[in-house]
């Protein structure tokens, strides 16, 4: 535990030192030290909630990278996919691609802890904002200064998930996906990264092992081994909803192995080999697959600037973050 400690103080440092030097502060109204005053201990509530809700269900670190990633991308990071359906409105988290999207519990129990000790003060953004800075650290990835000061926000729309790229998607619509966003080229493959974390179903490669195209009855990017594995979990096409396979052969820590396998062709999804397949994003995933302290600082560069996006700072702070005040 010490180890573990000191290599996050140390990590913590360096991405001191990194955010203050690449990211323009003027981007955005959010702060490191945001809560210093007003809740000081926020962010070690979260912790320990994450911590120990991750130490009771190992799948819960993937989980809350993934809903920090999906909660940015539709309407900024407003916290918008933590709210619930209502009689009238169908919410985000009912929406079509929201497999896996689970783990709402660890998020609403930091923020119950947090109403108790800084009544209405840290919004609901910010929660899964840190959760998902934690899950990194705790998997042995890289620590970074989380930016705070996010308001939640009071609309959420099952419809609009179909904007989140999809894992059929190629290079060049990953690209405009991200690009709406302000992010780049490189924020694209960084980002992907994510998926050194976690599993996937099947429903979401089997089309890539079963009548791919009229020339190829699988995805001829795929590794001819890898293939096998993955027809040997996932034997007929969008059939069994449970199965599936791991994103990275070391799924439960935050390595650049999603690099060194999407480079042999052990991509799980098409939108994660094609990142191998188009001059665009293809060097980019060889440094990161040659230099794992590459991908950490990039991936650290990227999460700030996801965090960034579509920003609000007319919201408001939730007290229950399933729920609007
Ligand atoms: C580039 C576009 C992306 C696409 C198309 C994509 C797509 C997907 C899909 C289809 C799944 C599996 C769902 C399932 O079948 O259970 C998944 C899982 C996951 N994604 Fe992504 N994703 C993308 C980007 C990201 C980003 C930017 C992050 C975070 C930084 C991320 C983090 C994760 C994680 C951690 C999982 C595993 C979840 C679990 O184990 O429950 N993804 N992604
Ligand atoms: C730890 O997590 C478990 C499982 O979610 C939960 O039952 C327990 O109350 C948690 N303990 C604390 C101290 O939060
Ligand atoms: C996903 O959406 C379906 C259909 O709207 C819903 O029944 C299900 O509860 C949702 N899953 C989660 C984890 O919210
Ligand atoms: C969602 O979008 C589809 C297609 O654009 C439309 O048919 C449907 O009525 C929409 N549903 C809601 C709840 O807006
Ligand atoms: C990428 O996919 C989009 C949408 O399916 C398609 O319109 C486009 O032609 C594709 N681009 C390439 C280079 O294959
Ligand atoms: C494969 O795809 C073609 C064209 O999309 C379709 O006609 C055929 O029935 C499919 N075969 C199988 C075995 O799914
Ligand atoms: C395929 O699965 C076998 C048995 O689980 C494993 O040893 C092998 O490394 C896998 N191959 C690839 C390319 O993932």
């Amino acid at each position: 535990m010490a180890k573990f400690t000191n290599k996050i103080a140390i990590s913590a440092i360096a991405a001191f030192i990194l955010i203050q030097t690449v990211v323009p502060f003027s981007e955005a109204a959010l702060t490191a030290n945001y809560y210093d005053q007003t809740c000081p201990q926020a962010e070690n509530i979260i912790f320990q909630t994450v911590g120990n809700a991750s130490i009771f269900d190992p799948k819960v670190p993937a989980r809350l990278l993934r809903m920090f990633f999906h909660d940015c991308f539709i309407r900024g990071c407003d916290a918008s996919l933590l709210l619930d359906s209502t009689l009238g409105n169908k919410a985000e988290k009912d929406g079509p691609p929201n497999i896996s999207i689970r783990s709402f519990y660890v998020i609403d129990d930091a923020k119950r802890k947090l109403e108790k000790a800084c009544p209405q003060t840290v919004s609901c953004a910010d929660v899964l904002a840190i959760a998902a800075r934690d899950v990194v650290a705790m998997s042995k990835g890289p620590w970074w200064n989380a930016l705070k000061g996010r308001k939640d926000g009071r609309v959420s729309v099952a419809n609009e998930t179909i904007n989140l790229p999809s894992p059929f998607s190629n290079t060049s619509t990953l690209i405009q996906s991200f690009n709406k966003r302000g992010l780049g080229i490189k924020d694209l493959v960084a980002l992907s990264g994510g998926h050194t974390l976690g599993f996937s179903h099947c429903s979401s490669f089997s089309a890539r092992l079963h009548n791919f195209s009229t020339e190829h009855v699988t995805d001829p990017s795929i590794n001819s081994e890898f293939v096998i594995n993955l027809t040997k979990k996932c034997p007929v096409k969008n059939k069994d909803h449970n199965a599936g396979e791991f994103l990275d052969s070391t799924s439960s820590v935050f390595d650049n192995d999603y690099y060194k396998r999407i480079s042999m062709g052990k991509g799980v999804f098409g939108s994660d080999q094609a990142l191998y397949g188009d001059y665009r994003t293809k060097s980019i995933v060889d440094s990161f697959a040659k230099d794992e302290k590459l991908f950490f600082r990039e991936f650290v560069t990227s999460m700030v600037k996801l965090g960034n996006v579509g920003v609000i700072e007319n919201g408001e702070v939730r007290v229950k973050c399933s729920i609007v005040n």
